[in-house]
């Protein structure tokens, strides 16, 4: 391997789940940054979770970064009703990547995780030493052990093979392209929706799960993506010493740093929609953990830090969702 890591603008760069929130941000930053030999290969092209594809997928195009934002993902319904599929697909998907990866001697890996890894009642921020210092939370517990694997994994092959991999554990994630349907959408896009139609169908109030006390991070996609690309660039001198060390994960904990209530939050969202009516918090239903913030002074050390608020996101993300229901609806 030779000494200098970093990507230059023709390095082939291949993002797995380029299509996601997550993966098309960090494509669009990539493109806005001049990189212009970008591989990128949709689920129907290329199923990462058969090995022997990928396998020849990596011998015949021999990427040389790689960015993991691929993952089966859903909510509490989707996790529940189909954990064997959760844990299944997101072993084999880190497991093909990162082992080809290896095969091909990818430069420099990034593998996205989730802050769902972190126990459930994690003191708050949650550091990233926090990690299996405590019980998961049951309800997404194959998933996140699946990524807890691809985080050691990535650990495991530096160790071994002196290989590049860093794991990134964004908080919750908002913007562009974001999953608007109300039965497996996250809060943002969630909230946004309801109230989007409330104020178009002239309705008063708008009725919205749990106590709204609960508090939330989020971080704007393009953030998330910025953050990524920073974390590709960084010098050797240091990346080495959070991928490479003997005595903890490669991890790197990606949030904005404060956190909002669900109170808050929607008051914010009908401010941006301009939805005036009511907001009524229907307490029968759960509230989930009563907190979760990030602690990102590893991230914040290294020189990054978020530059999009949260009002100016949501302003983004709600002007990219009407822009998307219209084409939808010309469509
Ligand atoms: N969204 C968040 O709030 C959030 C927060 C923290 C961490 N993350 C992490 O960020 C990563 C990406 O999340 P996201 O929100 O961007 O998810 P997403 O929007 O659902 O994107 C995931 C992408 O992976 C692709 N994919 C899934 N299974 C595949 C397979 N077997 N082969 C090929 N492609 C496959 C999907 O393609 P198809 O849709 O065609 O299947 C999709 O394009 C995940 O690891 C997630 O844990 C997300």
């Amino acid at each position: 391997m030779d000494s200098t890591q970093a990507p230059s603008t023709a390095a082939r760069i291949y993002v797995a789940g380029h299509r996601g929130l997550a993966g098309s941000a960090f494509v669009r930053a990539l493109r806005k940054n001049g990189y212009r030999n970008l591989i990128l290969r949709t689920h129907a092209e290329l199923d990462l979770a058969e090995g022997s594809a990928v396998a020849r997928f990596f011998a015949s195009e021999r990427p040389e970064y790689v960015f993991i934002a691929a993952a089966r993902v859903g909510g509490i319904f989707a996790n529940s009703t189909y954990p064997a599929d959760f844990i299944r697909e997101n072993l084999a998907i880190q497991l093909n990547i990162i082992q080809h990866a290896y095969t091909v001697n990818v430069k420099r890996l990034l593998f996205l995780g989730s802050s769902c890894i972190y126990p459930r009642l994690a003191p708050q921020p949650i550091k990233e030493e926090y990690l299996l210092s405590g019980p998961l939370e049951p309800s997404n517990r194959p998933y996140a052990i699946a990524k807890i694997a691809g985080i050691e994994m990535c650990w495991s092959y530096n160790r071994q093979y002196g290989t590049r991999y860093l794991a990134a554990m964004p908080t919750n994630l908002y913007g562009p392209g974001d999953n608007y349907n109300l039965n497996t959408s996250h809060v943002i896009p969630a909230i946004i929706r309801k109230m989007a139609e409330a104020h178009e169908q002239g309705h008063s109030s708008v009725t919205l799960w749990g106590t709204g006390t609960p508090r939330r991070e989020f971080l704007y996609s393009e953030d998330l993506a910025d953050a990524c690309l920073f974390l590709l660039n960084l010098p050797d001198e240091q990346f080495l010493p959070v991928a490479n060390s003997q005595h903890e994960p490669p991890l790197v904990n990606v949030g904005y740093g404060e956190d909002v209530s669900i109170r808050e939050l929607a008051t914010m969202i009908a401010d941006v929609v301009g939805f005036q009516g009511t907001i009524v918090f229907d307490t029968s239903k759960p509230d989930g953990t009563p907190r979760k913030l990030l602690e990102i002074s590893r991230m914040t050390r290294l020189g990054w830090k978020p530059s999009v608020s949260l009002r100016q996101g949501l302003e983004q993300a709600y002007a990219a969702f009407r822009y998307e229901r219209a084409t939808l609806q010309r469509a």
